[in-house]
C-alpha cells in the first residue's frame, strides 16, 4: 500500500506521496507541492533534503554503515582493488577477471596527456596550490577532447570513463611535480594504476626509483575508501553542473573546487596542519579541544563530526587500523599519531562532542598516512580527488542516464518591496 503524508497549511491539507528506498528510506515526494499548495519548502545545506534516489552507495549515519553497489566498505577495502571497485561503482557489478583486464587495458589508451597541457601547466607559479591547478587542467582537458559526453551513447560514455581515469591520474601529479620543479613524468602502460601514482609522483631522471609495495597496498585501500559517498558537496556539484548537460571534465572540474574546501575534503590537510601545530606549540590537546568547543573561537577539530556519521565512520576505523599497521611496518614513529589518539580519546569523552555526536570522520587519520608515505601536506586532498573520482564518474553518470531536469532550487526572497528609482 503506499504511503502518504498529509500537509496542513490554513486548514488546507495536502496529500503527498511517500517514496521508500530499498533500505527502507522514506522521504516525501515534494516534487508537486509548490503546484497543489502554492508553498515550497526551505532547507539551508539540504540537511534534510534528497536531491535524487540513487543505486550507487548506501550509508546508514546512525549505524555507520558505508556499501559501494551493495558490497561492504569493510570487504571491498580488504579484499578487493582500486580499479576494480571503480568498475562496480561505475557499471554497477564487479567485472569478471576477463573484463577488468579489459578496462585497464581500455584506460592504458589515454594515459598519454597532450603536450600543449604543458604550456596550461608552466601558467602557474609553483606556489600555487594544487588543488587550484587541478581544477583547471581538468577543466582545460575539454579543450583537447572538445566533443561532449553522449551519455546515451555506451561507447561514447565508456570511452570517456576510461579517458577520465586515465587523464585525472596524471594531470593530479603533474600540480605536485610543478610544484616542485620537477619535470613532468608520463604513465607508464606496463605497470599499474597505483604504482603509476607513485612513479609519476616521485621518479626522478637521475636515477631508478620502485615504489614501496606496502605503500602502493596502502594508497589502493585509501583510494578505494573515498571512491564515493552519495550526496557530498562535491558530488552534488558534479551533479549539479552536469544537470545543465556541461561536459564530464566540466562537471568534475567543479567537484575539484567544491572538495578543495577545509570542511570537505580540504579537512584532511588540515587536520595535519591542526595536529602539528599541537606538536609544535607543546602538544596541548586539551587546549584545541577546548578552543573547538569555545563558540566565540572559529576553530573547530578538523576531521572531526559529519553531516550524515553521528557515529563513527567506518573509514576512519578502518584507516586507522592501516595508519597503525602501515607506521610500524615502515618504521616510522610520528609524534602527530599519537596526538591524534589521544585528542580522539579526549574528545570521545568530552560532553560537548558526545552530545551532538562528533566523531573522527575519513579525513582525521588519513592524512596521517599519507605523511608517512612520503605525501606532501598539499597533496593530501588531491589524493582525496583521485579516490572520489570513481564515485564522480558514476553520480554524473547515473544522473544523465536518469535523465534528471537541471538543477534549479527556489528561494524565499527577503528583500526590499518594490520602489522607486529616484536619480541622487
Ligand atoms: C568530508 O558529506 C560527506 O559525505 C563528506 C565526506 C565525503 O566522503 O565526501 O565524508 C568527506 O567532508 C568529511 C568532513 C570533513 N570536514 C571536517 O572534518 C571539518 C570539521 N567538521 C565540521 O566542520 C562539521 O562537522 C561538518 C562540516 C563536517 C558537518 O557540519 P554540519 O553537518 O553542518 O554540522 P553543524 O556545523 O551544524 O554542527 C552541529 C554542531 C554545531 O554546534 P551547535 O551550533 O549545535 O552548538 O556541532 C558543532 C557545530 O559547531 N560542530 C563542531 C564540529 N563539527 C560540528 N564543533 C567543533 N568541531 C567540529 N569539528
Amino acid at each position: 500500500m503506499s504511503k502518504i503524508a498529509i500537509l496542513e497549511i490554513d486548514g488546507n491539507k495536502f496529500e503527498l506521496p511517500v517514496i521508500v528506498g530499498s533500505e527502507n528510506e522514506a522521504a516525501v515526494d515534494i516534487s508537486k507541492l509548490r503546484d497543489i499548495s502554492g508553498v515550497i519548502t526551505l532547507d539551508p545545506g539540504y540537511k534534510n533534503s534528497g536531491s535524487c534516489k540513487s543505486e550507487i552507495t548506501f550509508l546508514d549515519g546512525e549505524l555507520g554503515i558505508l556499501r559501494y553497489r551493495g558490497y561492504s566498505i569493510e570487504e571491498l577495502a580488504e579484499k578487493s582493488h582500486f580499479l576494480e571497485v571503480s568498475y562496480l561503482i561505475i557499471f554497477g557489478e564487479l567485472p569478471s577477471v576477463e573484463r577488468l583486464e579489459q578496462f585497464e587495458n581500455d584506460i592504458r589508451k589515454f594515459t598519454l596527456v597532450s603536450e600543449e597541457m604543458k604550456i596550461i601547466l608552466d601558467g602557474f607559479p609553483r606556489t600555487a596550490h594544487p588543488m587550484g591547478v587541478l581544477s583547471a587542467l581538468t577543466s582545460a582537458l575539454t579543450a583537447f577532447n572538445p566533443k561532449s559526453v553522449d551519455a546515451d551513447n555506451e561507447k561514447d560514455m565508456y570511452d570517456a570513463v576510461c579517458k577520465t581515469i586515465a587523464k585525472f591520474l596524471v594531470i593530479a601529479t603533474w600540480t605536485y611535480r610543478k610544484s616542485m620543479g620537477y619535470p613532468l613524468n608520463y604513465y607508464d602502460n606496463t605497470i599499474g594504476y597505483v604504482e603509476n601514482f607513485m612513479n609519476l609522483m616521485f621518479k626522478l631522471p637521475t636515477g631508478p626509483y620502485t615504489a614501496n609495495p606496502i605503500i602502493i597496498d596502502a594508497l589502493d585501500k585509501l583510494f578505494i575508501l573515498h571512491a564515493d559517498h552519495e550526496q557530498n558537496c562535491s558530488t552534488s556539484t558534479v551533479r549539479m553542473v552536469g544537470s545543465s548537460h556541461a561536459g564530464l571534465f566540466a562537471s568534475i572540474s567543479a567537484g575539484v573546487s567544491a572538495l578543495w574546501g577545509p570542511l570537505h575534503g580540504g579537512a584532511n590537510q588540515a587536520v595535519l596542519e591542526m595536529l602539528e601545530e599541537i606538536h609544535a606549540t607543546g602538544g596541548d590537546a586539551d587546549k584545541y579541544l577546548a578552543k573547538a568547543k569555545d563558540k566565540n573561537d572559529p576553530f573547530r577539530l578538523m576531521g572531526f563530526g559529519h553531516r550524515v556519521y553521528k557515529n563513527f565512520d567506518p573509514r576512519a576505523k578502518i584507516i586507522k587500523k592501516a595508519a597503525d599497521e602501515v607506521l610500524a611496518t615502515l618504521g616510522v614513529n610520528d609524534p602527530i599519531l599519537e596526538i591524534a589518539k589521544k585528542l580522539e580519546v579526549s574528545a570521545l569523552e568530552d560532553e560537548y562532542f558526545k552530545s551532538r555526536n562528533l566523531y573522527p570522520n575519513v579525513d582525521f587519520y588519513s592524512g596521517i598516512i599519507y605523511r608517512a608515505l612520503g605525501i606532501p601536506t598539499d597533496m593530501f586532498t588531491v589524493l582525496f580527488a583521485i579516490g572520489r573520482l570513481p564515485g564522480w564518474i558514476a553520480q554524473w553518470k547515473e544522473m544523465r542516464e536518469n535523465k534528471e531536469p537541471i538543477g534549479r532550487p527556489r528561494q524565499i526572497y527577503t528583500g526590499y518591496p518594490l520602489r522607486e528609482y529616484v536619480k541622487s
